[in-house]
C-alpha cells in the first residue's frame, strides 16, 4: 500500500506542531544494554547545554514496533520532535512534507565534505538535508566465543562450507553452533549475509534492489535459501520469539559460538565488560570479507511551531556529527563514525577492521545497501520480505519455487 497520498494530505492539514512544553520529545528504539549506553551519553550532552529530553523509548523488532508508532502519532498531528527513521523512509516523511529542512546546519557543518556521498544521499530530498546520520553500522558480521570453539576443536569460519563444518564439531561437543532468535528481522539479517557470500554484491544489487528477474530466478538465489534452511538445524529450541540482544547473551554466557548480526551487538559484548579477543572475536560472515553491508542510523526533526523546541531540535542536530560525540557514541553502540575525517586510533579491532572494509568496498564497488535493515527497499517491501524470509526459514514445507516468486513480488511492492 503506497501511504504517500495520505501523508501529504495529513501533512497539509497538520502543518505546523506546536508542543505543550519545553522538553525535547525523541522517539527512537535504543533498548538494549548497549544501545541505552550509547543514547545516554546524546541525553547527557543535551542536559548539559540546558535543553531537557523526554525519552520515548519503543523497543522491539530492530525498529519496526517504533516505526509503527511513529506513524500513529504523526499521522493523527500528534508528532514526537525527533524520531529515529532510516534510509528510503527519510524520502518517504520529506516528500510528504513532515520534516524540517536541516541545510543551514548542513552548510554550517560542511556535511557534504565529513559524509560519505553513498550515505549523504539517503540525508536528502530535493537535495537539501533532512536528516542527520550518526554512525555506520556493518551488517554482515559474525560474533563468536573463541573458547567454544577451542574447546570443540573448531575453526572460525572463513567460508560457508568452513562454517557447517565449524558447526558439526560445535554441535557434537554439546553447545548451540549458532544463536539466532526467530524475528523475522533477525532471520532476514542472517539470510542477508549467506546471500551477499553466494550471490555476490553484483547480483544482490540486482534482485533485492532493482528487482531484476534474472537475478530473482537465479541459482544462486535459490542456493542461498536452501543453505539458510540448512543452517536452522544449528539453532536451538528456544529461539521463537527471543530478541537479538538475548541472543548475543548467548554467546557472551559460553552456551552458543556464533550470532550472525550487525556490530550493534559489539555494544552487548561491551556493556557486559567482555574484551575483544579472548573474551568474544569479530570476523565478517562467511564468505564476505571484501563485502560491506550498510545500515545508517539516523534522527529526522518534525516540522514544529514552537521557537524554543526548533532551537532545541537544531542543537540536537548539530551534536550529532560533532568528532568528540562521534567518537563517544560509536564507542559505544559498535558502529564507525559516519564522519570520514576521524581518527580511528582509539577505536577497538573490530571497529578498525569495519573501517578498512568500509573504505576498501567503498573502492571496489562492494558497498551493498542493508536488506534486513531498511536500507535497501522501502517500508512495503520490507514487510512483505521479512514475511516471505520468514515463513520459508520456519516451516519446511515452504516450497522454494513459490518463495523466489514471492521474494520477487516482495521487491515489486515497492516499485507499484
Ligand atoms: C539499528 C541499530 C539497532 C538495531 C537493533 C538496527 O536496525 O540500525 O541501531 O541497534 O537495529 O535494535
Amino acid at each position: 500500500m503506497n501511504l504517500k497520498p495520505l501523508l501529504l494530505t495529513l501533512s497539509i492539514a497538520f502543518p505546523v506542531f506546536a508542543s505543550d512544553n519545553q522538553e525535547l520529545e525523541v522517539l527512537h528504539w535504543w533498548t538494549s544494554g548497549g544501545e541505552a549506553a550509547a543514547v545516554d551519553s546524546l541525553k547527557q550532552k543535551m542536559k548539559e547545554e540546558g535543553r531537557p529530553w523526554k525519552d520515548f523509548a519503543v523497543a522491539g523488532l530492530a525498529g519496526e514496533s517504533a516505526t509503527n508508532t511513529l506513524r500513529i502519532r504523526a499521522l493523527s498531528g500528534n508528532p514526537p520532535d525527533v524520531a529515529q527513521i532510516k534510509g528510503p523512509e527519510i524520502q518517504e516523511w520529506g516528500t510528504a512534507g513532515f520534516l524540517t529542512d536541516l541545510n543551514d546546519i548542513a552548510e554550517e557543518q560542511r556535511w557534504s565534505r565529513l559524509v560519505p556521498s553513498r550515505v549523504a544521499d539517503y540525508l536528502k530530498v530535493n537535495d537539501k538535508f533532512v536528516a542527520v546520520p550518526f554512525n555506520i553500522h556493518r551488517v554482515n558480521w559474525l560474533w563468536a566465543n573463541p573458547e567454544i570453539f577451542e574447546k570443540a576443536g573448531a575453526k572460525l569460519p572463513e567460508t560457508l562450507d568452513d562454517f557447517f563444518v565449524a558447526a558439526e564439531k560445535i554441535k557434537t561437543a554439546g553447545y548451540i553452533p549458532l544463536a539466532l532468535g526467530n524475528e523475522p528481522w533477525q532471520e532476514t539479517t542472517l539470510f542477508e549475509s549467506i546471500a551477499l557470500a553466494v550471490m555476490g554484491s553484483d547480483q544482490f544489487r540486482k534482485a533485492f534492489i532493482e528487482g531484476d528477474s534474472e537475478a530473482l530466478s537465479s541459482d544462486k538465489l535459490r542456493e542461498s535459501l536452501e543453505i539458510f534452511r540448512r543452517m536452522k538445524q544449528y539453532t536451538d529450541a528456544d529461539a521463537p520469539g527471543r530478541n537479538w540482544s538475548d541472543t548475543t547473551s548467548l554467546v557472551i554466557e559460553g552456551k552458543a559460538a556464533m550470532q550472525m548480526m550487525g556490530d550493534w551487538a559489539k555494544g552487548e559484548f561491551i556493556a557486559a565488560k567482555k574484551q575483544e579477543g579472548t573474551d568474544y572475536v569479530c570476523i565478517p560472515a562467511p564468505g564476505t570479507a571484501n563485502q560491506f553491508s550498510f545500515n545508517v542510523d539516523s534522527f529526522v526533526f518534525f516540522k514544529n511551531g514552537d521557537p524554543d523546541t526548533i532551537k532545541s531540535q537544531k542543537a540536537l542536530a548539530t551534536l550529532i556529527l560533532e568528532p568528540e560525540f562521534q567518537k563517544e557514541f560509536n564507542l559505544t553502540k559498535g558502529s564507525i563514525p559516519v564522519r570520514v575525517d576521524m581518527d580511528m586510533t582509539d577505536f577497538d579491532g573490530c571497529a578498525q577492521q569495519s573501517m578498512e572494509a568500509f573504505l576498501r568496498a567503498a573502492a571496489t564497488d562492494n558497498l551493498v545497501a542493508s536488506l534486513s535493515h531498511n536500507m535497501a527497499i522501502g517500508r512495503a517491501s520490507q514487510i512483505a520480505m521479512f514475511d516471505v524470509i520468514s515463513r520459508f526459514y520456519e516451516n519446511d514445507n515452504v516450497d522454494i519455487n513459490e518463495t523466489m516468486r514471492h521474494i520477487r513480488a516482495a521487491v515489486l511492492a515497492d516499485k507499484l
